[in-house]
C-alpha cells in the first residue's frame, strides 16, 4: 500500500515527486520503486523518511506499527507534521495511545489520522477513507486533495470507518466475484474466458460511469434497461431469487468489524 501511494502521488500534481519519501527496511523493494518513479528519495531509514516530513504514512503490517511508532515518534514535530497510519483495524484512539506512549518526555502529540485506502490505489482508483483529530479545515482539506488523486477520499468517523472498511477495502473482492461470476456464465454462454472478462469489465466499467455521469439512482437505470415482460426483469428476478442483493448485504455485515 505504502509503494502504490507513493509511486501514484509520483503522477499526480498533489505532491511534488521530490518531496515523496519513502523508507523499507529491504533495498530491493526500493530500488524497483525508484526505477518505477525516477525522483523520488528512497531510504532504508525509517527515521530518515520521517524527519521533517508533513505527512507521515505508516503503511506497515499490524504486528509492525508499534516499533516503527517507537522508532520515528522522538524525531516528529508535533507542530507541523502529521503522522498517518495505514494499519486496517487500528482504530484512532489506539494510534494516540500508542503515540503517546512512544513520545519524548513532555512532547505534544501530532496530529493524528487512520487512512484507509482499497488496492485500487496501485492504480490510482482507491476509495479512501480519512479519520483524523485535526479540526482544521485547510489541512483536512489538503489530505483529501492528496488521496483524491488517488482515487476518491472521504472523511469518516470511527461507524463510517469501519462501514467504508467492508464497503470498499473488503468490498473490492465482493466486485471482483461479481467479475468473476459474469466471467464463468460468458463461458457458460459461449466466451472464451478472455473475451468473457472482457465484457464483463466494461459492462461494470459503463454502469459506473453511467451512475457518476447521470447522478440517478441505480434503480432509476435499471428501470431504462427493464423492458415490460422482457428477458433484463426475468433475468433480475432470477438474481433475487437466487438471494443476490441478500448475500451483497449479508457480505457486508459479516465484514464490518
Ligand atoms: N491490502 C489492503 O487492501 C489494505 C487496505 C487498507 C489498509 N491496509 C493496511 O496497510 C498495511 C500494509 O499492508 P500491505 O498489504 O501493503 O502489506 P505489505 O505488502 O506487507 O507491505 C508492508 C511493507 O512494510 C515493510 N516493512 C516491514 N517492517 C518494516 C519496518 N520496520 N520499517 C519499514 N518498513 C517495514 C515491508 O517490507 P518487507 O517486505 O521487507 O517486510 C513491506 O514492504 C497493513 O497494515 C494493512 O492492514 C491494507
Amino acid at each position: 500500500m505504502g509503494g502504490a501511494t507513493a509511486a501514484g502521488l509520483a503522477q499526480g500534481t498533489a505532491v511534488e515527486r521530490g518531496d515523496i519519501r519513502v523508507a523499507n527496511r529491504g533495498a530491493a523493494k526500493l530500488e524497483a520503486l525508484a526505477g518505477r518513479c525516477p525522483g523520488i528519495f528512497t531510504t532504508q531509514s525509517n527515521v530518515e523518511a520521517a524527519e521533517g516530513a508533513d505527512l507521515v504514512i505508516l503503511a506497515v503490517k499490524p504486528w509492525v506499527i508499534e516499533g516503527v511508532v517507537e522508532e520515528i515518534m522522538p524525531h516528529i514535530d508535533p507542530a507541523r507534521q502529521i503522522v498517518a497510519s495505514m494499519v486496517g483495524g487500528l482504530p484512532l484512539g489506539e494510534l494516540r495511545e500508542m503515540a503517546e506512549r512512544h513520545l519524548p518526555e513532555g512532547a505534544a502529540t501530532p496530529p493524528l489520522a487512520v487512512i484507509i485506502p482499497n488496492t485500487a490505489i496501485e492504480v490510482r482508483q482507491s476509495m479512501t477513507f480519512i479519520q483524523t483529530d485535526i479540526a482544521d479545515e485547510e489541512t483536512t482539506g489538503h489530505l483529501l486533495e492528496i488521496f483524491r488523486e488517488l482515487g476518491d477520499a472521504m472523511l469518516a468517523d470511527g461507524r463510517q470507518l469501519a462501514a467504508g472498511m467492508a464497503m470498499a477495502s473488503c468490498g473490492i473482492a465482493y466486485a471482483m466475484r461479481w467479475a468473476r461470476a459474469m466471467q464463468q456464465g460468458g463461458v457458460r454462454l459461449g466466451f472464451y474466458p478472455g473475451d468473457a472478462l472482457r465484457v464483463a469489465l466494461k459492462t461494470m466499467e459503463g454502469a459506473a460511469a453511467l451512475l457518476q455521469a447521470t447522478g440517478r439512482n441505480p434503480e432509476e437505470e435499471i428501470d431504462r434497461v427493464t423492458t415490460p415482460g422482457g428477458i433484463t426483469v426475468k433475468g433480475l428476478q432470477a438474481m433475487e431469487e437466487a438471494g443476490f442483493s441478500t448475500a451483497v448485504l449479508k457480505a457486508l455485515l459479516a465484514s464490518k468489524r
